[in-house]
């Protein structure tokens, strides 16, 4: 399937919620790798995240009711690669990618420093489709920080960027 419906523009979206762990409630944050994004509309501006039901992410969007959309760069594969590869439930990614945290303006959330662009959103809708979940965000706040060459997911571990 991929080789139709790519190349799309990665994403890197950040969270921060609480979270059950061996009976205690503990406040975790996480990166999530996504492919799977859209604008839906102007007024209201609102832009969704698919996102499996297994992910970690899942977890902290479904109770935080908000998430951070960071648009990277091509310099950042491999960071990309790595918070698409490894579960916030056993590494802190916000720390061992590499990626330098900041505070999201809008909502209480995370977001990288490295960006080019950031999308923060509060969730206003969840839609079951299969093993993922739509998350409907309401856009609260939005920059665009730097132009740069985006990245975007071909197949696997290869990655592609626009030309100018
Ligand atoms: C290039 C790429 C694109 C991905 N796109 C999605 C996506 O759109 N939705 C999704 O749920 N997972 C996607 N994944 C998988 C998650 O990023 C991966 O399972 C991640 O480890 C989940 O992290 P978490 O458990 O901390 O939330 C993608 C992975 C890669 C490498």
């Amino acid at each position: 399937m991929f080789s139709i419906i790519n190349p799309r523009q990665t994403v890197l979206v950040t969270s921060r919620g609480d979270v059950n762990i061996a009976g205690k409630t503990m406040e975790k944050e996480s990166i999530i790798t996504l492919d799977w994004h859209t604008p839906l509309s102007f007024k209201p501006m609102l832009y969704a995240i698919v996102v499996g039901k297994s992910r970690f992410s899942y977890k902290l969007i479904s109770k935080s009711k908000v998430f951070a959309i960071n648009f990277m760069s091509i310099k950042n594969k491999k960071e990309v690669i790595f918070c698409g590869t490894n579960s916030g439930e056993f590494t802190d990614k916000l720390k061992e990618s590499g990626l330098k945290k900041e505070e999201a303006e809008k909502i209480d959330c995370p977001i990288i420093k490295e960006a080019l662009a950031v999308i923060e959103c509060e969730v206003v809708d969840e839609i079951e489709t299969g093993d993922h979940v739509i998350f409907v965000g309401k856009i609260l706040g939005k920059r665009l920080k730097e132009e740069g060459k985006r990245i975007f997911h071909k197949d696997n571990y290869e990655f592609t960027t626009t030309k100018d």
